[in-house]
């Protein structure tokens, strides 16, 4: 037999059986991985591929507070695309009164169980019916640094959204951070773990009550 035939004979595998074979080795990772720390593993690695660049601890606790604070009592939080933000909410939990959702394209979330909810920003409106208008804050971070992805990022957004929001991106987003959702830059920086080429900033439409 020729040496060269043996890739031809090799069983194929179709895209989507690669794919649910993909999704199937996901769900098996995250299940290990809630067996051995049923309390809430650490952040995953970045994939710069996702544009994941993630908060440092400090930016993380003092974003959880504000949105804990501007929640209020019993209220709600939605995390868009700023999962270090939802895990510091977790890990300060306690005796908690108000509840978080955190919705993200990366599957390796599902570890955060319930409250994870799969997100595409280019499927912006692709939500629960009682996500509209029910969270007391919503914080986002697109991951793109473009006016399609905010403006879509900001469809979900306004969706969601009660009335108070809070968005980090680039501060070249701010004309339109003020065009898409009336808010405005306050002067915390948010820090990331790796150092940014890019200026980031933080955008509200409220008066904040713990960043300054
Ligand atoms: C700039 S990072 C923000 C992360 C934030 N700094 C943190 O520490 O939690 C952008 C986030 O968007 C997510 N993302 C990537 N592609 C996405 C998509 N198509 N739709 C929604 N989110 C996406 C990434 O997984 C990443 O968590």
């Amino acid at each position: 037999m020729d040496g060269d035939s043996d890739d031809d004979d090799r069983p194929q595998l179709s895209a989507h059986t690669l794919a649910a074979l993909q999704e199937f080795m996901i769900e098996q990772a995250v299940q290990a991985e809630q067996e051995a720390a049923p309390e809430m593993a650490a952040m995953p690695q970045e994939d710069w591929q996702l544009s994941q660049f993630w908060y440092t601890e400090e930016t993380a606790l003092k974003l959880a507070e504000e949105a804990i604070a501007a929640a209020g009592e019993g209220g709600r939080i939605a995390c868009i695309s700023c999962p270090t933000l939802y895990k510091k909410l977790i890990d300060l939990a306690g005796e908690r009164t108000w509840t978080a959702v955190i919705l993200e394209y990366d599957k390796r979330f599902k570890k955060f169980g319930n409250e994870f909810l799969f997100y595409d920003y280019n499927d912006p409106l692709n939500l629960p019916k009682d996500f509209a208008h029910a969270f007391d804050i919503v914080v986002a971070d697109p991951p793109f640094l473009n006016e399609e992805c905010l403006e879509k990022t900001c469809r979900t957004i306004r969706y969601m959204a009660k009335e108070k929001i809070l968005l980090c991106t680039g501060a070249i987003m701010e004309k339109k951070a003020a065009e898409l959702l009336n808010a405005r830059p306050i002067s915390f920086k948010p820090q990331h773990s790796k150092q940014l080429n890019n200026p980031f900033l933080c955008f509200t439409n409220y008066e904040t009550l713990k960043l300054k």
